[in-house]
């Protein structure tokens, strides 16, 4: 079985209720680019908020980090990856979570206790070394000489502010050489393969540290990892988490793995984290800006890879990955196979975009490094700005030819350009935490009622597909088969306003999921969803299954205005407006 299906079995068995993964681009909070961690969509309920779920959840959930894409190409980075978590939100803490960690490692996985170790918080001037965890471990098998004590490593936070606690770490011995008796946390030989993070307290932008409102855990285990070890791999994209992607690049390159590990090893994470990226609700493209500049550099990367192992870029090479890529995983993610021609155009789009100045591009790299010089910032930038090079790929180009990179120059000129033409929205990146703000909470509720006008106004079919939530808009997906016309935009326009003239109160009450599904309120995935739910309702116009929160009166709102309407993906539309 999957280690997937077994980890949300064992959990799901210890009363943990499995929440859906989030989509990668993260809804409501304009902080991060992309989630990084299971545990980013569930930071308002880490922060006390009430969990429609209850307060033992599971998941695997999608996420990408690219501030290390320089190390992608060796065995055990990737920018996508899966986490595997579990949650208490105020519900059991250390003793229970070790406990169960520990009997899912030994019992379901049947990790033998000898290639366990852990580390636990060693204690500081503010808080005490983290005697339960350790006694825990103890008295669970771990000898003494396998619990290290840490200060830094034993602490998370997923950036600067936010829910933060001490954590113990579960390290695996990935050798066959004779397992020390000693564990050490700095031998490479002992991998890290679980987090179990105690978020007590919160930080706050000052720099100082209160309590939550519940004790909390909150746990991640990578999958490609994991599975690369009870394979007994020690390169994990030898593993069955990456087989079928090396054995299509294979076949397309008609060259074998050895001595072409860099180029293949790129090739797979970046169309993977590409194929991710494009499948995601947020309807990113290939752009110069936040994530569609990354998911530019990732494609244009992998197709220099390809170029390098003398793939023919023109043929349908990219397409016979990606595919492989979403055969695999749409059994666990419906976007997927709702958005396979979107993935594969957007791949195929910007492989055209990218061949076109390629060639012409490659010829002015030798140009311009004729003379064996190291390439200044001006120079590196107008590579990017005319010839589509990201930064990366005229590093990898100048490396080849023992060159260096102005790359602060770079950025300089990148910035400079930025600032020119305005593609940096002011203040984007100041949002709050989970966009949990005033002005994220009116265009929550914004959101519930555009929905309710749009099915006065374009039928009862209409039903929410997305949104997603900044300071400065709100975003909402909807089915409908046609383009909106001028008219039903300012109908629908018209009613919203009319019902925030109303000040109409918006009430929120705790039922059963059947009886909520019965009284007619709307939802997105009714499987999903525990048996208690929270409703919000707005009057009688509205009507839904949803966490919150909300405002108090629909006459907060201020004025509503539509910005935009456009395709989001076949039978999908997608509603621009911000409140004024
Ligand atoms: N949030 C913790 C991590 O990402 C579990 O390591």
């Amino acid at each position: 079985m999957n280690l997937k299906d077994l980890y949300i079995n064992y959990f799901v068995s210890k009363g943990h209720k499995q929440i859906p993964s989030a989509p990668v681009v993260p809804e409501n909070d304009p902080s991060v680019l992309f989630n990084t961690a299971g545990m980013q969509p569930l930071i308002p309920y880490l922060m006390g908020q009430k969990h429609p779920y209850g307060t033992r959840l599971c998941d695997y959930q999608k996420c990408i980090r690219t501030n290390d894409l320089e190390a992608i190409g060796d065995s055990y980075h990737h920018t996508f990856f899966e986490m595997l978590g579990n949650w208490s939100l105020g519900d059991y803490f250390k003793d229970e979570s070790i406990e169960m960690s520990f009997e899912f490692l030994t019992k379901i996985l049947n990790i033998p206790v000898e290639r366990l170790a852990v580390t636990v918080f060693a204690g500081n001037d503010t808080i005490p070394f983290d005697e339960v965890s350790f006694n825990k471990w103890k008295s669970l098998g771990i000898p003494e000489e396998r619990i290290a004590r840490t200060v830094e490593d034993n602490f998370w936070i997923a950036g600067e502010t936010g829910p933060c606690g001490s954590d113990t770490e579960i390290f695996y011995f990935r050798s066959n050489d004779e397992i020390p008796s000693k564990f050490d946390p700095e031998d490479e030989r002992w991998v890290e393969i679980w987090n179990n993070v105690f978020m007590e307290f919160e930080k706050h932008e000052d720099g100082t540290v209160t309590y939550l409102p519940a004790k909390n855990v909150d746990t991640g285990m990578g999958f490609e990892r994991t599975t690369a070890i009870l394979e007994g791999k020690t390169d994990n994209y030898a593993s069955s988490a990456w087989t079928p992607v090396i054995d299509i690049i294979k076949e397309v390159s008609n060259l074998p793995y050895e001595g072409n590990e860099k180029s293949m090893r790129i090739i797979a994470d970046h169309i993977r984290t590409a194929v991710f990226i494009l499948a995601d609700p947020a309807g990113i493209k290939p752009s110069n800006t936040d994530q569609g500049y990354i998911l530019r550099r990732l494609i244009r990367r992998a197709i220099r890879h390809a170029k390098k192992l003398n793939i023919d870029i023109n043929s349908n090479w990219e397409e016979r990955i990606a595919s492989t890529i979403m055969d695999m995983y749409e059994k666990y993610y419906q976007e997927l196979k709702d958005n396979r021609t979107i993935v594969l155009d957007g791949l195929k789009n910007e492989k055209i975009k990218f061949n076109r100045t390629l060639e012409k591009g490659l010829r002015e790299f030798d140009k311009v490094t004729r003379d064996n010089k190291d390439i200044d910032g001006v120079t590196a930038f107008h590579l990017f700005d005319t010839f589509g090079f990201p930064i990366e790929l005229t590093e990898e180009l100048a490396q080849d030819k023992g060159l260096k990179v102005d790359i602060e120059g770079y950025k300089a000129k990148f910035k400079e350009h930025q600032e020119l033409s305005r593609t940096a929205s002011a203040g984007k990146f100041k949002g709050g935490l989970a966009g949990s703000g005033e002005i994220e909470t009116k265009y929550h509720t914004a959101t519930h009622l555009l929905n309710a006008a749009l099915k006065q106004v374009v039928g009862p079919d209409v039903h929410q597909k997305g949104s997603n939530i900044t300071a400065e808009r709100m975003r909402f997906d909807f089915s409908c088969d046609h383009k909106l016309s001028d008219e039903e935009k300012a109908k629908a326009e018209e009613l919203v306003n009319k019902w925030i003239e109303e000040d109409i109160p918006v009430t929120v009450e705790e039922m059963n999921k059947e009886d909520a599904i019965k009284s007619g309120a709307e939802c997105m995935f009714i499987e999903k969803y525990p048996d208690r739910v929270t409703v919000y309702s707005i009057g009688n116009i509205s009507k839904e299954l949803c966490g919150g929160p909300h405002v108090k009166h629909t006459g907060e709102l201020g004025k509503f205005k539509i910005t935009k309407e456009e395709a989001s993906s076949a039978g999908v539309r997608r509603i621009k407006a911000v409140l004024e």
